[in-house]
């Protein structure tokens, strides 16, 4: 499976859940391959903490890799991983193009504020483009930084069910301390204390893969 954590907004939870992906998808002893397709690089640098802090190395395999050498590099590297991850940041649209010509999912993470989705019909509209050459393409928006209360989550989440080329997660995933937390510390929310976060995070996962849905905690394995 080849999945692509994408939007043309920085600061949305791109890397956040990309690193959680591969965390999540290598408990379940799958080989995993995380590609940082940001020049900013800080899935790898959560991978090097990771990797510091225990014996067993990260779990997973992470490269750093931008723009069209994403599509020719994933092509080769398809056979040899159960699942490619691909966190595509950057302001360029190159890297995000070359992704959702060769994902089977695009998750995008999107917080409930105005300009955030806004940003969504120009992703919708890059989704659209990639669909020509790969129709096999799932687009899923999925709140991010979600209120703990009040009426702006359900409000941005009809905006987003209005996008009818996309799907639209039936979680939301709040703003906890839990997920900069977790990764300051090298780990994922599933290997963190904060129950509400694991479970929001495994309802995603469900929702969007063929993914056990009593998962709940995975433990820290590696360290
Ligand atoms: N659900 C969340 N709750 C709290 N903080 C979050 C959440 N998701 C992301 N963040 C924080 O928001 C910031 C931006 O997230 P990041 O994953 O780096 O976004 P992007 O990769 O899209 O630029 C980071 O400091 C991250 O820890
Ligand atoms: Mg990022």
């Amino acid at each position: 499976m080849i999945v692509a954590v994408g939007n043309v907004k920085g600061g949305v939870g791109k890397t956040t859940l990309a690193v959680n992906l591969a965390v999540a998808l290598a408990a379940q002893k799958r080989d995993v391959l995380l590609i940082d397709g940001d020049e900013q690089q800080t899935a790898m640098a959560f991978t090097d903490l990771r990797a510091a802090n225990g014996d067993a190395g990260p779990g997973y395999t992470a490269v750093s890799l931008q723009g069209a050498a994403i599509r020719t590099q994933v092509r080769q590297l398809t056979p040899k991983y159960a699942d490619i991850i691909i966190d595509v940041g950057g302001r360029d649209t190159g890297s995000l193009r070359a992704a959702l010509t060769i994902a089977d999912i695009v998750l995008i993470p999107v917080q409930p504020r105005s300009f955030d989705l806004w940003g969504v019909d120009q992703t919708a509209e890059l989704v659209r483009e990639a669909r020509e050459i790969n129709d096999k393409l799932r687009a899923i928006t999925v709140l991010n930084g979600a209120d703990p209360q009040g009426r702006d989550n359900e409000e941005a989440a009809a905006v987003l069910r209005e996008h009818q080329s996309l799907e639209h997660a039936p979680t939301w995933i709040v703003r906890r301390k839990a997920f900069p937390n977790a990764a300051a510390a090298g780990l994922s929310v599933l290997e963190y204390d904060d129950p509400k976060a694991i479970d929001e995070f495994n309802r995603l996962m469900t929702f969007a893969f063929v993914y056990p849905n009593d998962i709940g905690k995975v433990a820290n394995g590696n360290r």
